[in-house]
């Protein structure tokens, strides 16, 4: 997570939370039986609405992109397509990658509470009492504070109101940066220095292919769909006309055994990804990361999230591996965050020749410069390459070399829940009588709204339900849409309003009189008429 100055509200996140499982949007997975930690299952407009997410990227990075014209920031014109890689894959793939060796976490146990920590996810504070100094930690978060100064408490056997007994030193740092244990109080423990050292931890799930399930038959599921892509890139050069600069996209399931999965679906331990991987010519791929970086964002804001919410932020060189001229994070202030903080939704980054080399030759050591193979302790090449030829040879000047890799990586979860909580607002409609009530919209961009429509009769008589259930059919063929005839048309407007549809369609006397609908805005409330005939082009335009 990142710092900046914003806005956020872990109630409004309680609020986002509740709507979501009320209405379908969000559950947990297998709820049932207790639910299980880091898994969640889309209801039925949540599955719209990703699909929507996923669809609006795979149209306009890949199906509606233009290879003919060099696009507004991009040096060249170029070419996208795609791709669809299974999630378990030969197992040296991940040891090239670097997942196998690189790929962890830092964690710690309490020994008292058994519970198990990220190491990172830890933050406390000093504080004396009884004339005694500790470090009193918590997890990270918006209740860190109150879950400190509870244990705290507890700890010095302090009543809630002798609070001020407590004195407390600088604000709350990272348990990684203490030195030592033995003054520190666990989040769930009641005495000191029950944290074990932290110790690695992979995050790739492990699994057993065929009958005999030994150590030899061990694989993984993909921690990251951009492997797929590297492994075909020579596939996709010698099936197709395609030349370079050349991106290809793929989006799926990754999985990835989360210490702590927290924040609603934002660190999950089964998610999708939307991943590209652009190959170009080593001298060009600083303007392309320059381009990808600025037309990634400006999906995000065409798509809604164009409040000061949004931000990019470029890491600094000290952040980069020395053979990437840039990475920058698309960040976003989830309402689960405390002030000030942001956190990611997509990576985008130059990862020169790395990973194609990586595959070629052997598993590089990404610390040397010039890049090298990383070696074992018997001085061979720790992990074997597929030693197959993942270079590019350009037939119009002949010229033969590596290609640089732009990889902008976005999660799927992560978007749709940037577009949850952007569009949650509390407002103000009239009802029925004119009477001014509070309301809970959705304002979902309708290119992503789960529902684009709803068609409703005034009431459930004098031949109404026959016309509006005739638009409806009518609507259905082109989008998804919803009828609706029980209940007030006032309820039936909020029961939209909260899914996120952005328009309502209404047969009312007038329609029997004069053969029109109203058709009402989401977010403007603004109410007009067209013909019962004009209704499909109506909408349609509005999708546009
Ligand atoms: N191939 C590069 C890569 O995988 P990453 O930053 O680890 O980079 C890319 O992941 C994106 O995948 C993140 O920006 C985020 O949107 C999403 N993502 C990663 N881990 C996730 C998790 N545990 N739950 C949900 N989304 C996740």
């Amino acid at each position: 997570m990142s710092q900046a100055a914003e806005k956020s509200s872990p109630k409004e996140m309680e609020k986002i939370v509740s709507l979501c499982k009320r209405r379908g949007f969000l559950f947990q997975s297998s709820e049932i039986y207790g639910g299980i930690n880091g898994f969640w299952d889309y209801g039925p407009l949540g599955v719209e609405l990703k699909r929507n997410v996923k669809e609006a990227w795979w149209q306009d990075m890949v199906v509606r992109h233009d290879d003919l014209n060099q696009l507004p920031g991009a040096p060249a014109a170029y070419s996208m397509t795609g791709l669809d890689c299974t999630i378990i894959m030969h197992p040296q793939v991940w040891k090239c990658s670097g997942h196998y060796d690189l790929f962890h976490d830092y964690m710690v146990d309490c020994r008292e509470s058994k519970k198990r920590y990220r190491h990172d996810q830890i933050n406390g504070r000093w504080v004396t009492a009884k004339g005694q100094r500790i470090f009193v930690t918590a997890q990270a978060g918006e209740t860190q504070q109150e879950d400190m100064e509870r244990q705290a408490l507890k700890f010095f056997n302090l009543r809630a109101k002798n609070k001020d007994d407590l004195v407390w030193e600088g604000s709350a740092t990272c348990l990684a940066e203490i030195d030592s244990t033995e003054q520190v109080l666990a989040p769930d423990a009641k005495s000191l220095n029950t944290l074990t050292e932290p110790r690695e931890f992979n995050l790739m799930f492990k699994t057993t292919i065929g009958a005999l399930g030994g150590e030899e038959d061990a694989a993984f599921l993909r921690p990251e769909t951009a492997q797929g892509i590297f492994v075909n890139f020579k596939n996709v050069i010698d099936s197709t006309r395609f030349r370079l600069p050349l991106g290809i996209a793929q989006m799926g399931k990754s999985f990835r055994n989360e210490i702590t999965p927290r924040n609603f679906t934002f660190r999950s331990r089964e998610f999708e990804q939307m991943e590209i991987e652009f190959f170009c010519h080593p001298t060009q791929s600083h303007e392309w990361y320059q381009y990808w970086r600025d037309r990634r964002m400006k999906w995000y804001q065409d798509l809604g999230l164009a409040g000061e919410r949004l931000q990019m932020r470029e890491h600094s060189p000290e952040e980069l591996s020395h053979y990437s001229t840039g990475t920058a994070d698309i960040e976003y202030a989830f309402p689960f965050l405390n002030e000030g903080e942001f956190g990611e939704l997509e990576g985008i980054a130059h990862r020169g020749d790395f990973d194609l080399r990586s595959h070629m030759e052997g598993k590089l050591d990404e610390k040397s410069n010039p890049l090298e193979l990383q070696l074992g302790p018997d001085g061979k090449p720790k992990w074997r390459g597929s030693g197959k030829d993942l270079t590019y040879r350009d037939d119009l000047t002949n010229e033969k070399y590596t290609p640089h890799v732009i990889e902008p990586s976005a999660g799927a979860d992560r978007a749709t829940l940037a577009f949850l909580c952007e569009a949650y607002t509390e407002d103000e409609a009239p009802d029925e009588d004119g009477k001014m009530q509070s309301r809970v919209v959705m304002k979902l961009h309708p290119r992503i709204a789960p529902v684009k429509a709803a068609v409703f009769p005034l009431v459930k008589k004098d031949g109404m339900p026959e016309i509006a259930k005739q638009i409806y059919l009518n609507l259905k063929k082109k989008f998804n849409v919803f009828y609706d005839e029980k209940g007030a048309v006032g309820r039936r407007y909020r029961r939209q309003d909260e899914a996120g549809t952005p328009y309502c369609i209404t047969v009312d006397t007038e329609t029997l009189e004069k053969n029109t609908v109203t058709i009402r805005d989401r977010d403007s409330l603004q109410q007009y008429r067209v013909g019962v005939d004009e209704v499909l082009a109506a909408i349609e335009e509005k999708l546009a």
